[in-house]
């Protein structure tokens, strides 16, 4: 990034280390005159050298007219070899010369430019820099006060290395979480299927024996029989969706899109909801960790609309955008107030894991989630950008 570290300088303006150079500005000793002038000056130095950030205060022609003891001690540890501590440089000319070179140095010299025009208020970025002590991330704000008679622009640096190591260590933990969830579910599902399925078969088989033996004999316990077969067939009903639901296909051999169509087919065979499943061109160019999570997206939708929907139907479609891969679960139920979910401000204990689990997923990929529900139906929008 574009930090003010030539040596241009103003022969005209007198380095101070160790205080805010400025004294020669305006801004500093229009008033100083009087000593109470001169205890504001004292007290804004002493602010601004206080902060962590590394701050200049630009002109209105971008012209770096004071620094904080922050800024400077970082050029010096990177090597600024001029007496000014940078005082002096036009900083939007900086930016500029560095333009051709790095994305951010255009995109912050673009942004300075409507700012000194009045165009713009304010601009913050994050982006890389490697410093004295190696590769380091800093947020940058450039903002403009509201000063009508002598125009300034504030530059700060912040240093938020720790902050990015932190949101890195979520990101890893949190896919590790995920992995670990699919594990799990897949397990879940074996036990539900190999184990569980069974055993509630062999329990409406033996009933449907029992019941045949007493149905002429005791017409009370008949009823008791046809109602405990009619539970365990609803059981193993329930249970082999659930197990279908979590099981996901090798989404590597077959591809996303049969895997949907997969997906649709076997939940309306066990749920009796009709599944309409329409598979766009050029879908299949998705890494397999974003086909997962697009495919895992489908299943908990397609899992909601078994639960809470009361739908008759749901429809699956995926599509290619420009940029990226969408995919849409829809239906014709009851639908939800999904205001709360979509900006996630709801308590996560008042909501279940699902929503949250499908955002977490796509946040990972740089992807987004997007509810839409009324008395009409739910609409869920997934999508993930093609450039991972
Ligand atoms: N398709 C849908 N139709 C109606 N309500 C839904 C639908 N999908 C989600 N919801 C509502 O959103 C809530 C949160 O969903 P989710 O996070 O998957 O949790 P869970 O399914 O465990 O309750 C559900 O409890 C339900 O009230
Ligand atoms: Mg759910």
């Amino acid at each position: 990034m574009a930090r003010a570290r030539s040596n241009g300088s103003d022969p005209g303006r007198q380095s101070r280390r160790g205080c805010v150079s400025a004294s020669s500005d305006p801004m500093f000793v229009a008033n100083s005159v009087g000593t109470e002038a001169v205890a504001t000056e004292a007290l804004l130095r002493s602010t601004l050298d206080s902060l962590s950030a590394h701050v200049a205060v630009l002109d209105a022609t971008g012209t770096i007219i004071a620094v904080n003891q922050a800024w400077r001690s970082f050029a010096i540890q990177s090597g600024y070899v001029g007496e000014d501590d940078g005082v002096g440089t036009n900083y939007l000319d900086v930016c500029e010369r560095g333009a051709p070179f790095s994305s951010d140095a255009a995109a912050t010299a673009k942004a300075l430019r409507e700012i000194i025009a009045g165009r713009r208020r304010d601009f913050r970025m994050e982006y890389p820099c490697t410093g004295p002590d190696g590769p380091r991330w800093f947020q940058l704000r450039i903002t403009r006060p509201d000063q009508q008679e002598m125009p300034r622009i504030v530059i700060a640096h912040e240093d938020i290395t720790e902050v990015k190591r932190v949101q890195e260590e979520l990101a890893h933990l949190t896919a590790r979480l995920m992995q670990l969830q699919d594990e799990e579910r897949r397990s879940i599902a074996r036990e539900l299927h190999d184990t569980t399925a069974q055993n509630l078969l062999a329990v409406t088989l033996n009933v449907t024996r029992l019941r045949e033996r007493l149905r002429t004999a005791s017409p009370a316990s008949d009823r008791i029989l046809t109602e405990t077969l009619a539970l365990a067939e609803q059981s193993l009903q329930e249970v082999r969706t659930l197990s279908y639901l979590l099981h996901p296909p090798l989404l590597d051999v077959v591809g996303l899109g049969s895997a949907l169509r997969w997906l649709g087919e076997g939940f309306s065979e066990r749920s009796g909801i009709a599944v309409d499943t329409v598979v766009g061109e050029g879908v299949e160019t998705l890494s397999r960790d974003a086909a997962t999570a697009l495919f895992r997206v489908a299943q908990e939708c397609l899992a909601n609309v078994h639960r809470h929907a009361r739908s008759s139907w749901a429809r699956i479609a995926l599509h290619r955008l420009s940029d990226g891969i969408r995919l849409e679960v829809s239906d014709g139920g009851c639908g939800f107030n999904a205001r709360s979910l979509n900006t996630g401000v709801e308590p996560v204990h008042q909501t279940g894991v699902g929503v949250s689990g499908m955002r977490v997923r796509l946040e990972q990929l740089r992807g987004s989630l997007q509810i839409d529900s009324g008395p009409a139906g739910t609409r869920v929008t997934a999508t993930v950008p093609l450039t991972q």
